[in-house]
């Protein structure tokens, strides 16, 4: 795991976009794992603005969502598909219907979970997935007690995850949905670069299991110390807690110039 210290959340931004960017330029026709939630929005807006400059094509990509609300359809302003291509796709040049997501209103959901698991495999698998970390560890919607094992499922958020994230919906709890399908931790774990970014003091505490903690359900994010190939970029607000955050700040200054994320 590649810890990246940074020092604001511009910073953060910008490295993020860098570590996308960089499988897309080398492989245009990457599969890359698009994540919700306020922390990726920079990286996203990065993405765009090198679109824009003509230094970057999405238009061979294919995109997979994490994540998505039960109960909220395509025209929902917070049902994620809504989120992404407002804040993502619609100011690049990929392909709508290379973007996929989980339908919020299927009336079969396992067999709509089964035919994404297989959307995934058909495509190639993911080649970079960005994540962001709720502050109860969650990765998704990966809530603490999640099997590391597991694939797309429904599953039920906490009380703690509704109040996080009833900021979305005018601050009404009782609009935030009780049950989410998200793709397990075991189809995560399966990307093959994993980039993780996390800003601001209220995340130093699922930062600081994620990176130095033990592995456990409690934490899934954690479970990110299992995987061979993950980048963890967050701001000096997220990094207060770390332990050992003097000798990451040394790894990346002194990171040899061949070496990329
Ligand atoms: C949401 C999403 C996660 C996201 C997390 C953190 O619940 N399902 O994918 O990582 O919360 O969100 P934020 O970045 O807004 O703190």
């Amino acid at each position: 795991m590649e810890v990246v210290i940074l020092e604001d959340a511009h910073q953060v931004a910008v490295a993020g976009a860098e570590a996308i960017a960089q499988h897309v330029i080398d492989t245009p026709t990457s599969v890359i794992g698009l994540a919700t939630g306020s922390s990726p929005l920079g990286v996203y807006r990065e993405l765009a603005a090198r679109v824009q400059a003509g230094s970057l094509s999405f238009a061979g990509c294919t995109a997979f969502l994490l994540d998505e609300y039960v109960g909220l359809g395509p025209g929902h302003p917070q049902a994620y598909r809504t989120v992404i291509d407002r804040e993502f796709t619609d100011h690049v040049d990929i392909d709508g219907a290379h973007v996929c997501g989980l339908d919020g209103l299927a009336e079969d959901i396992p067999t709509m979970c089964e035919a994404y698991e297989e959307a995934i495999a058909q495509a190639g698998g993911i080649d970079v997935q960005l994540l962001g970390v709720g502050t109860d560890g969650h990765i998704a919607f990966n809530e603490p007690g999640s099997s590391f094992a597991s694939r797309t499922r429904i599953k039920n958020l906490t009380g703690q995850t509704r109040r996080d994230n009833a900021r979305f919906f005018d601050g009404d709890l009782t609009a935030v949905p009780q049950h989410c399908l998200t793709q397990g931790i075991g189809t995560i774990l399966e990307a093959r670069h994993l980039v993780l970014v996390a800003l601001g003091v209220g995340k130093a505490e699922a930062v600081r299991e994620l990176i130095e903690g033990p592995v456990s359900a409690l934490w899934p994010a954690t479970a990110l110390q299992l995987h061979r190939h993950v980048t963890v970029i967050i701001d000096e607000a997220a990094a207060s807690d770390l332990k050992l955050a003097d000798y990451y700040r040394e790894c990346y200054a002194s990171k040899p110039a061949w070496q990329r994320f």
